[in-house]
C-alpha cells in the first residue's frame, strides 16, 4: 500500500530544526501574519453581495462562517502544536493518512493559495484605480481588467492587478524578516481603519434598517455564509510559517485562535454596522460596500480613508498567501513531489528564490487575465475541502500517535472535528455546480500528475518508507 505510506514524524521534526530557514518569528509576529491574511477581500468587497443575499442577517452568516472556521482552527492548533513543520495541512497529511492524500491535499492548497493571491491582486486593483480616478488618474480601459470581465467594454488584462502580484513576489523572495515588517505596519493600518469605520459609523446607524432582519430566510443566510466564508480563509497560513517559529508549539496556537478570534469579532460588528446605516437593497453593484455606507452617512472623508485602508489590507492579504503558497511548494519540493529546484534557498536571503518568483509569475497572469468572480467560490470549495481533511486527520493521529507530544489539544475530541467537517461539508453543498466541477477536474490533474511524476519521484520511494 505504498499510495500511503507516511512520513516519520520525528525525522520530520529534525529535518525542520536544520533547514536554512531563519527562525525569527514570535507570537505577536503570528497573530498579525493571521490578521494580515485574514482581513482583505472578503470584508472590503464581498460584504455587499452578502448583504443582498441575506439581508441584515448578514451577521449571523458571518457568525456561520466563523463556526466552521473556529472548530477547523482548534483542529489547525493541534497539528501545528505537534508537527511545527513547513507546509501546513500538507505536511500534516503526510504524516497521518499517507502519500497519496498529502499530495492531493498540497495540490488543493496550491489552487486555495495561488487563486487567492490572484483573487485579491484582482479586488485591489479595483480599489487601487477608484482611487486614483479621484485624483484624476485614469488608465486604458484596455489595460483595467480581465477580458470579457466588464460587459459592454473592450479589456484585454488587468495592469495594476499583475503588477501589484510581481511587487509582493519581490517583497517575499527579499526575506522574511522584512516582509513581517513590512506587514505588521499594513496590519496596524488595517486595523485602524476597520476601527475608524466603526468607531464613526456607529453613530450613523438606524435600527429601522435591521427590518425585516432575514428577508431571505435561513438559505439566504446559508448561501451567504458560504460565500463571506472567503472573509477568514488565511489563518491557515500561519501554520504554513511553523520552520520560521522561535516556540512553535505555544506561538503557532496562539497565532491561528487569536487572528480568527479577533477577526471574528470585527466582522460581526461591521456587518452590523453597515446593514444599519444603509438599507440592504443599495448594495446591488457596489464593489466597496465599507466606504459607500460612510459615504451615505455623508463622512466622505472618513471614506477616503478606507479605500486607502482596504489597499492597504488587501496587499497584506497577497503577501501572506504568497508566503504560504511558496512554503507550501518548498515542503512538497523537499519531499521529492515536486522538482528539486522548488526547494532551493537563496544563500542570502535564506528564501525559497526560485519557488516564490516561478508562482509570482504564474499568478501574476491569472490575476491579469481571469475574473474576481470566476476566482472566488474555487478558492471557498479548495479551502472548505482542506479544513475537512485536516480535521479527518487530527481524529487519524490521535488513533495513531497518541503519545506525540502535543502543546495545544483540540478539546473536545471527537466532537469538535466532527462538527467542524460537517459544518465545511455544509457549506461546500451550498455552491455552486460549476464550482465543483471545476475543482474535481483540478483534482483529477493532480491525480494524473502524481501517477505521472510525484509517486516515482517522492523522497520516500527512494529511500524506502
Ligand atoms: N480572507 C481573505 C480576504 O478576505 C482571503 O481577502
Amino acid at each position: 500500500m505504498s499510495l500511503f505510506r507516511t512520513k516519520d514524524i520525528d525525522a520530520m521534526l529534525a529535518v525542520a530544526r536544520d533547514d536554512g530557514l531563519k527562525k525569527v518569528l514570535g507570537p505577536t509576529d503570528l497573530v498579525m501574519m493571521g490578521i494580515g491574511a485574514i482581513i482583505g477581500t472578503g470584508i472590503f468587497v464581498l460584504t455587499g453581495t452578502g448583504a443582498l443575499t441575506a439581508g441584515p442577517a448578514l451577521t449571523v452568516s458571518f457568525v456561520i462562517a466563523a463556526l466552521a472556521c473556529g472548530f477547523a482552527a482548534l483542529c489547525y492548533a493541534e497539528f501545528a502544536s505537534a508537527i511545527p513543520v513547513s507546509g501546513s495541512i500538507y505536511t500534516y497529511s503526510y504524516a497521518t493518512l499517507g502519500e497519496i492524500v498529502a499530495w492531493m491535499i498540497g495540490w488543493d492548497l496550491l489552487l486555495e493559495y495561488g487563486l487567492a493571491t490572484s483573487a485579491v491582486s484582482v479586488g485591489w486593483s479595483g480599489y487601487f484605480q477608484s482611487l486614483m480616478a479621484g485624483f484624476g488618474l485614469k488608465l486604458p480601459a484596455a489595460l483595467t481588467a480581465a477580458p470579457g470581465s466588464v460587459p459592454g467594454v473592450k479589456t484585454m488584462l488587468n495592469l495594476p492587478a499583475c503588477l501589484i502580484m510581481l511587487a509582493i513576489t519581490w517583497v517575499v523572495s527579499y526575506g522574511v524578516r522584512e516582509s513581517t515588517r513590512i506587514n505588521n505596519l499594513m496590519v496596524a493600518i488595517k486595523i485602524g481603519v476597520v476601527l475608524l469605520f466603526i468607531a464613526v459609523g456607529v453613530w450613523h446607524v438606524q435600527p429601522a434598517n435591521w427590518q425585516p432582519f432575514a428577508p431571505f430566510g435561513f438559505a439566504g443566510i446559508f448561501n451567504a455564509a458560504a460565500l463571506v466564508f472567503f472573509a477568514f480563509i488565511g489563518f491557515d497560513a500561519v501554520t504554513s510559517a511553523a520552520e520560521e517559529v522561535r516556540n512553535p508549539r505555544r506561538d503557532l496556537p496562539i497565532g491561528i485562535i487569536g487572528s480568527l478570534v479577533v477577526c471574528t469579532v470585527l466582522y460581526v460588528v461591521v456587518a452590523a454596522i453597515m446593514t444599519g446605516i444603509v438599507p440592504f437593497a443599495k448594495f446591488a453593484g457596489v464593489d466597496h460596500p465599507v466606504s459607500l455606507a460612510l459615504q451615505f452617512a455623508g463622512q466622505n472623508w472618513v471614506a477616503g480613508f478606507v479605500d486607502l485602508g482596504a489597499i492597504l489590507g488587501m496587499t497584506t492579504v497577497i503577501l501572506v498567501m504568497t508566503y504560504g503558497q511558496t512554503r507550501v511548494i518548498f515542503a512538497m519540493s523537499r519531499d521529492g513531489l515536486l522538482p528539486e529546484r522548488l526547494s532551493s534557498v537563496h544563500p542570502v536571503h535564506a528564501t525559497p528564490y526560485f519557488a516564490t518568483w516561478t508562482v509570482g509569475i504564474v499568478f501574476a497572469a491569472i490575476a491579469a487575465l481571469v475574473p474576481l468572480n470566476v476566482l472566488a467560490e474555487l478558492i471557498n470549495i479548495g479551502t472548505l475541502a482542506a479544513f475537512t481533511l485536516i480535521s479527518v486527520a487530527v481524529l487519524v493521529l490521535r488513533k495513531t500517535r497518541p503519545e506525540l507530544p502535543r502543546a495545544f489539544r483540540c478539546p473536545g475530541v471527537p466532537v469538535v472535528p466532527l462538527l467542524s467537517i460537517g459544518f465545511c461539508l455544509f457549506l461546500m453543498a451550498h455552491l455552486q455546480a460549476l464550482t465543483w466541477a471545476a475543482f474535481l477536474i483540478w483534482l483529477a490533474v493532480g491525480l494524473v500528475i502524481y501517477f505521472a511524476y510525484a509517486r516515482r519521484n517522492a523522497v520516500l520511494h527512494n529511500h524506502g518508507g
